[in-house]
């Protein structure tokens, strides 16, 4: 509920406002709250622009594990979004790095991103930006750690169907979003979290970075906390 408050407020002030938007376990309860405020006629999304944050290669792009169908369920074919305001890297580019390019274009010909929503990684990736990744990345082709594979694996019906690379927002691109909510729910990530958070700036951490942006919000539950306090 605060997550999707957050992103609801953005939206209410700037009614044009650019999101970039993350999949994953810990987002579907704030985009469950975003629905119900749009059903309960309190948001408007049709001058909104979202961008994802990233997408796997080399799946089908109706892949039913792909960011795409993911977001198709729980976003964008609930709400009011004018599909040119659509954004989500290709899963099959004839050219993934020529796809980077243009995706890093539409971003920016946007006029950039107002509010960018992450979850974070086991590994502490945002995005697919995963540790090791230089600060200074902007979209990227990413080979995803064997540990994000093994993560992935059980939704991909073992590790050999497992996609072994994703276009990604990279850190940069993140970074100059002009405010940034970082989600976390879990025990499992209360760790990493607490690394992120008060632990050294390091690309070994790639959400380390956001101790760096001026306008971070961090939301978690009780179990991503638990390292925090
Ligand atoms: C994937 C996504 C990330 C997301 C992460 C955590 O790797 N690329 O954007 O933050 O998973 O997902 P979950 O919320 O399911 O733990």
């Amino acid at each position: 509920m605060s997550a999707a408050r957050i992103v609801a407020q953005q939206i209410l002030e700037r009614p044009n406002s650019t999101l970039a938007l993350p999949t994953g376990e810990t987002p579907k309860g704030m985009y469950a709250f975003l629905v119900r405020f749009y059903q309960e006629g309190l948001l408007d999304f049709s001058q909104v622009t979202v961008f994802n944050l990233d997408e796997f290669l080399a799946i089908p792009p109706d892949h039913p594990q792909g960011f795409r169908a993911y977001m198709q369920e729980h976003l964008w074919s609930k709400v009011n979004l004018n599909a040119e305001n659509i954004h989500i890297p290709s899963s099959t580019p004839e050219d993934p790095w020529e796809e980077c390019s243009r995706y890093e274009a539409l971003i920016e010909e946007a006029g950039g991103i107002d509010l960018a929503v992450l979850g974070i990684g086991a590994n502490g990736h945002i995005a697919f930006n995963e540790p090791g990744t230089p600060f200074e990345s902007l979209t990227h082709v990413a080979v995803l750690s064997p540990d994000t594979r093994k993560n992935e694996a059980s939704r991909f019906g073992g590790i050999d169907g497992t996609p072994e690379r994703a276009i990604t927002m990279g850190i940069k691109t993140i970074m100059r979003a002009r405010r940034i909510l970082l989600l976390a729910s879990g025990e499992e990530k209360a760790e990493i979290l607490a690394k992120a958070i008060f632990g050294p700036v390091t690309p070994e951490i790639p959400a380390s970075v956001l101790q760096l942006h001026p306008s971070l919000t961090v939301v978690v539950d009780e179990g991503a906390a638990r390292r925090l306090l």
